[in-house]
């Protein structure tokens, strides 16, 4: 009996440098990210050019990493991929480069992995089941998109965030709170101890008709919450434990009602009864048990797997819907920063 074929993906479209051997059976065999969280802590946000940098540091180790983990030799693979877009340019481009490389030297097929897509594909791995058509919801720090998808590889963008995106208030929430990079995780963790009643943050959009997000009111709001209302003469009021954890749960929970109530405004003008959510945000725990909550009403709802909400190549086993359709790239396929707006 012959041995499942294997895809090599690669990823760095932003601060994690990934790489992983998935198989035929959306077997993930080896999965490594190196992380730059360190690095761009100091700035509560990622600096690109460090990013590229860092991305050309760490390529090469995590490449023989996975591919040692797996066993696996470049004759073994039946393809590279490498995700394209969206995402920072110089940090993209190492990638597909070390891509286009292999794939020459290999011989074999190169493949161009959409990043938005490979995050809901992670729900598709979780599942172990085809789970299209559903609104798909992307929500990440560099994204709050909503989807209406046919299939893993055919969508329509329905709207996103017009400012922020919700990880990125989240990471500057937890910059205003004094809190580490990615905020996040830090947030929930402090929030454990809060009462997500103690402010009532604003829900943007929250009644209204249109599938689109905003967090520029509620970042304000926690900013005047935490420094005190601009031009008054009050002193700043004392931000202690009790205070801070309060702040971040009721921070967690107006984010987590905005995007709920969105997805179902997406599911019911859709007309859809299934939704998928990836991203690092889909890793938060108030968000997770709201969905809970949502799946309880009937709705299919489909989380991606804590290890794939934050980057990885992993979720790049959407390369084997490319790879089984022959949607392959050419050599001189190049990197698309931008999302991609609808298909
Ligand atoms: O998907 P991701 O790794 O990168 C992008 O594609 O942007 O998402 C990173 C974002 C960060 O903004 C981070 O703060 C957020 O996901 N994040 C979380 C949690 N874990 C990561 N946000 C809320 N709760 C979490 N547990
Ligand atoms: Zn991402």
């Amino acid at each position: 009996m012959t041995s499942p074929q294997r895809i090599l993906v690669i990823e760095s479209s932003c601060d994690e440098t990934a790489a992983a051997v998935i198989d035929e059976n959306l077997e993930v065999l080896s999965s490594v990210v190196a992380s730059q969280d360190e690095l761009h802590q100091q700035f509560s946000g990622v600096v690109p050019e460090i990013a590229s940098r860092a991305h050309v540091r760490h390529l090469l180790p995590v490449l023989s990493e996975a591919l040692q983990r797996s066993q696996t030799k470049l004759e073994d693979l039946s393809a590279v991929a490498a995700m394209t877009q969206p995402g920072l340019v110089g940090s993209l481009l190492v990638g597909l480069t070390a891509a286009k490389t292999l794939a020459m030297v290999a011989d074999i097929p190169l493949i161009a992995v959409n990043h938005i897509e490979a995050h809901l594909y992670a729900c598709r791995m979780e599942a172990g089941r085809d789970i299209f058509p559903a609104i798909g919801l992307v929500v990440s720090g560099g994204h709050t998109n909503l989807y209406d998808c046919q299939s893993a590889l055919s969508y329509e963008l329905l709207g996103s965030t017009i400012d922020d995106a919700a990880g990125e208030a989240f990471d500057k929430v937890a910059a205003l709170l004094g809190l580490g990079y990615p905020g996040g995780p830090y947030i929930q963790k402090v929030a454990e101890t809060g009462d997500c009643k103690a402010f009532r943050f604003p829900r943007s959009f929250m009644h209204d008709d249109r599938l689109a997000f905003s967090f520029s009111g509620l970042k304000t709001a926690v900013r005047y919450t935490v420094l005190g209302q601009p031009g008054s003469q009050d002193p700043p009021p004392e931000m202690t434990p009790q205070r801070t954890a309060d702040v971040a749960a009721s921070f967690e929970e107006a984010v987590a009602d905005v995007l709920i109530a969105k997805c179902q405004l997406a599911l019911r003008k859709q007309n859809r009864s299934a939704l998928c959510i990836g991203g690092g945000v889909a890793a938060n725990q108030r968000f997770r048990t709201k969905l809970d909550e949502l799946r309880r009403t009937g709705v299919d709802v489909h989380i991606a797997p804590m290890s794939l909400c934050t980057d990885n190549a992993a979720m790049g086993a959407i390369a084997w819907e490319h790879y089984r359709e022959g949607r392959f790239a050419d050599l001189d396929v190049d990197v698309v920063p931008g999302l991609v707006r609808a298909k």
